[in-house]
């Protein structure tokens, strides 16, 4: 699968995720938990295989991505942190959903950028062949991906 594509695919899964976050009621404490758990290792996989391979990539086929690459790589640290600490948070404390609703704030802004600024840039400079590769590889990473340890991603 070409690199964006499996990249765009995830991002939609975690957007899912967060609305059926966002629908579930006050009191679905068991629901909450359930999603907020998906969020974590999805969000954690999908920055593990874009530090490990897409980035990387991406600045030395597209110099000109560096700044956003630098930018996103700091987003996610900040995102691997509330990650980490969602994971050992109780559902029922009162900064549990402030958390996730921050959590949702800044990884909806990350993928905006992401998908409007910079990936075009990299899809220009790739082209087919490099994307479908790359996608590849990084379909095979997943495997190997620290799961439900957020801070093991290297930008934490
Ligand atoms: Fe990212
Ligand atoms: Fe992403």
């Amino acid at each position: 699968m070409d690199a964006i594509v499996l990249l765009k695919e995830d991002h939609k899964t975690v957007e899912k995720l967060f609305k059926q976050f966002e629908k579930a009621g006050d009191d679905a404490a068991q629901e909450k938990r359930t999603i907020a758990d998906r969020v974590i290792e999805e969000l954690t996989v999908h920055a593990w295989i874009e530090e490990q391979l897409f980035y990387p990539a991406a600045r030395e086929a597209a110099p000109d991505t560096k700044d956003h690459v630098l930018e996103s790589i700091e987003e996610h640290h900040a995102v691997l942190w509330m990650l980490s600490e969602l994971k050992g948070m109780e559902v029922s404390d009162e900064r549990f959903d402030a958390k996730m609703s921050v959590l949702m704030e800044n990884v909806r802004h990350h993928v905006e950028e992401e998908e409007q600024e910079w990936f075009p840039e990299v899809r220009k400079a790739m082209g087919r062949n490099e994307l479908k590769d790359l996608g590849e590889r990084m379909e095979a990473a997943k495997a190997d991906a620290p799961k439900a340890d957020p801070l093991a991603v290297p930008s934490a």
